[in-house]
């Protein structure tokens, strides 16, 4: 059993994960593979000869929220919460998770919100592509953003604004779901299984027991030994869907300010996690939580499920009508 968690998350950390959030927009792989190869002469050189590798994370920091939706937790008190981090051009897979998985308001009894996390656009038209953001934030009201460049090695960054957003303006919230834009959720079972949880320190998805650091310059998770000097990473929730309850978004960023920030996102809270000596929770059934699997799978699949990876906007529309078609799903 444990070997075979292993060798799938092995697969997993050595394959896939084309994540549409981020090779899309940035065609990431290929800038990062760049970048690891000449790491030591793109790090920055300071006065003092200290070189900055381009794999520090810039946190702790002072990050504020241009856009912080701080009258809507209030307001509308949610139980659960999901939220989406997204790049800040890719405004097509917000509207489609929107429209799909995202658009569910009261379930089960419970009400439900949306929000999308944000950084910076990059440099290149960013004012414009600022312009758009404040004009679809005016329209849906769903929108998030702090002041930190926009980036896959940001994605820490974002993790960590999503807590802070979470304490500072949605704390009554009783829980949250952290989801990658390539996800399909189906919020009922999610709603469903939170119902039974554990209230406080609980956070469940996949949990990844062997992760190792990369020392691979050219894989995408590199990790030189002077940013992570362990071999190592502790138990963490995979980044593409977990869920926690409402206390621990401050309690992380509490841990946060203590262990050094690494961009692998899900392993940073994993670290986190560890800090503060609190276990994952195992989900009730390991189907709920998927990775990749192969598509289409039947609406019966879809119907029993909390989460899986897809490949395409088009696959997510695809499932949310077929779930949404009268009758039994299995
Ligand atoms: C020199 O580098 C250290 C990090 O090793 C840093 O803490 C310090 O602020 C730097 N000093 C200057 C003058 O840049
Ligand atoms: C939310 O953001 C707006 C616009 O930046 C700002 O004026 C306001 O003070 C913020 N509200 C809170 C409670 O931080
Ligand atoms: C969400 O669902 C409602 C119906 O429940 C619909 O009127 C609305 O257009 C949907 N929102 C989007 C963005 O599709
Ligand atoms: C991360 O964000 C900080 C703050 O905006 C920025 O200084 C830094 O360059 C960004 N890092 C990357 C790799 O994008």
């Amino acid at each position: 059993m444990v070997f075979v968690l292993a060798f799938i998350i092995f697969v997993y950390i050595n394959s896939s994960r084309p994540s549409g959030t981020w090779t899309d927009s940035l065609s990431w792989g290929r800038k990062h593979t760049k970048m690891a190869t000449h790491s030591t002469t793109a790090g920055r050189r300071l006065s003092n000869q200290t070189i900055i590798s381009p794999y520090l994370v810039a946190y702790p920091h002072d990050y504020y929220f241009i856009l912080n939706e701080s009258a809507r937790c209030p307001s509308e008190r949610p139980y659960l919460v999901l939220m989406v981090p997204v790049a800040p051009k890719d405004r097509a897979s917000r509207d489609v998770i929107r429209s799909t998985w995202g658009n569910e308001t009261t379930v089960l009894g419970k009400t439900v919100r949306l929000f999308f996390m944000l950084g910076l656009p990059g440099i290149n038209g960013r004012e414009q592509t600022q312009e758009e953001i404040f004009e679809e934030s005016r329209e849906h009201h769903d929108l998030l953003q702090s002041d930190f460049l926009d980036s896959y090695q940001n994605l820490t960054i974002k993790t960590l604004m999503i807590l802070k957003w979470l304490s500072t303006y949605c704390s009554d919230a009783s829980y949250a779901l952290k989801a990658d834009t390539d996800m399909f959720v189906n919020v009922r079972n999610l709603v469903k299984m939170l119902l039974k949880a554990p209230k406080k320190n609980y956070m469940t998805g996949i949990v990844a027991k062997h992760g190792t650091a990369s020392r691979n310059p050219k894989s995408k998770w590199y990790l030189p030994v002077d940013v992570f000097p362990g071999n190592r990473f502790p138990p963490y929730a995979m980044g593409q869907a977990y869920a926690f309850s409402l206390d621990l978004p401050g309690k992380l960023l509490e841990a946060a300010k203590h262990v050094k920030a690494i961009y692998i996102e899900d392993a940073y809270v994993g670290l986190c996690m560890k800090h503060l000596g609190i276990r994952h929770t195992e989900p009730p059934s390991h189907s709920l939580f998927n990775l990749y699997l192969r598509y289409p799978q039947s609406r019966c699949f879809y119907s029993k499920i909390i989460s899986v990876i897809l490949r395409s906007r088009e696959q997510i529309q695809e499932i949310w009508k077929n779930l949404k078609k009268p009758g039994p799903a299995c």
